[in-house]
């Protein structure tokens, strides 16, 4: 293992926006900012229950995961088109490029649009688009993963499934998202089973604010290969030692979790704990726009709150490589650039 070379506490925060990472829970929906819905809003000749960008902005204020989700679903109501989910994952992109994210696992929600009378097709063409043409002009790898809303049917999720069949090489694979409470993951045990033959990679959102069982259901009901969140694996030895073992990445999400108040205070999240019980986990944004930054603002607030070092740092850029689902020659390639800027950051003390 790499000996991680000693960092003053001034430049950590330097370090942790200069050295690459993979971004590997991010709703794409959810990087829709105020500016763009208004924009979006103007160029589908659509009205707003809200004046200004700045009345939307004020209405970011939630209680928990259910008052972020009611405003989130009814922000994305104004993607319409192709071009609308082009220009939305062109912006994430972009945007994720700057923030030294090499690679994006990227999640959307097709039954938000599907609901409204927009092709799965147009969703998946748009978003996919995008992703190539970054690739092109950035170097950003992408993948999408289509994800099941919780709150819905099984019959849902299949129809889902079915309208994506075309769209299968598209998908890197499927998860699991949406209101937590009362919606354990043992409801789609068939539709994961059914994605699972179709070769699709597999994960869930579980222990966000749902209690542990909910993780181990992910695991044994669902196989996922991640957990979305998990910060309430903490309250079950039992499953802290066995994500530890099996190495199971928890894709964790610290301004989310401050600001659904999963923690009340940004300083009373969990990470360093997860980290220090050897748990395999990532620093990632879920979604930026409305819960007040992008990767590097997650990665620099949690680390100045919670006093983690730059042995963390590295390990969690790690991590999120190693967690992916790209290749194993990519991987490979990206740990080493990493090593290489940690190395490059010390010589220029
Ligand atoms: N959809 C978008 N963000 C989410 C979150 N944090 N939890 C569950 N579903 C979501
Ligand atoms: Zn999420």
């Amino acid at each position: 293992m790499f000996k991680v070379p000693p960092v003053s506490a001034e430049r950590l925060p330097g370090l942790l926006r200069a050295m690459p990472k993979a971004e590997l829970h991010i709703h794409i929906e959810g990087t829709l900012e105020p500016e763009m819905i208004f924009a979006l809003a103007q160029r589908n000749g659509l009205r707003l229950p809200y004046a200004s960008v700045q009345e939307l902005r004020s209405a970011y204020a939630f209680s928990n995961l259910q008052s972020f989700l009611d405003v989130y679903y009814a922000g994305a109501s104004v993607l319409l088109h192709e071009q609308d989910f082009y220009d939305l994952a062109r912006a994430y992109l972009a945007r994720a490029a700057r923030d030294k994210v090499l690679h994006a696992e990227i999640f959307f929600d097709p039954q938000t649009h599907t609901a409204r009378g927009v092709a799965m097709e147009t969703v998946v063409n748009g978003l996919h688009r995008a992703c190539a043409d970054a690739r092109t002009e950035s170097g950003i790898s992408a993948a999408l993963i289509l994800c099941f809303l919780r709150h819905l049917s099984e019959a849902s999720a299949f129809e889902t499934l079915e309208q994506a069949g075309p769209l299968r090489d598209r998908i890197v694979g499927v998860g699991l998202d949406s209101s937590e409470q009362g919606h354990p993951p043992e409801k789609f045990a068939r539709v994961f089973a059914r994605c699972r033959e179709l070769g699709l990679r597999l994960v869930a959102h579980a222990g966000e604010e749902g209690p542990p069982a909910y993780i181990w259901g992910a695991l044994d009901a669902l196989k996922v290969e991640r957990i979305d969140h998990g910060v309430q694996a903490v309250h079950d030895a039992a499953l802290m030692r066995r994500l530890a073992q099996e190495r199971i990445a928890l894709t964790v999400c610290p301004l989310s979790n401050h600001r659904l108040r999963v923690f009340p205070e940004l300083a009373q999240h969990n990470l360093r704990q997860l980290l220090d019980a050897g748990l395999a986990a990532t620093v990632n944004s879920d979604d930026p726009a409305y819960f007040g930054g992008y990767v590097n603002e997650n990665f620099t607030q949690v680390f100045a709150a919670t006093g983690l070092t730059v042995r963390h740092a590295y390990q969690l850029a790690f991590n999120s490589f190693e967690a992916s689902f790209a290749g194993t020659a990519e991987k490979r390639a990206w740990e080493h650039q990493l090593k290489e800027s940690f190395e490059r950051f010390v010589e220029h003390d």
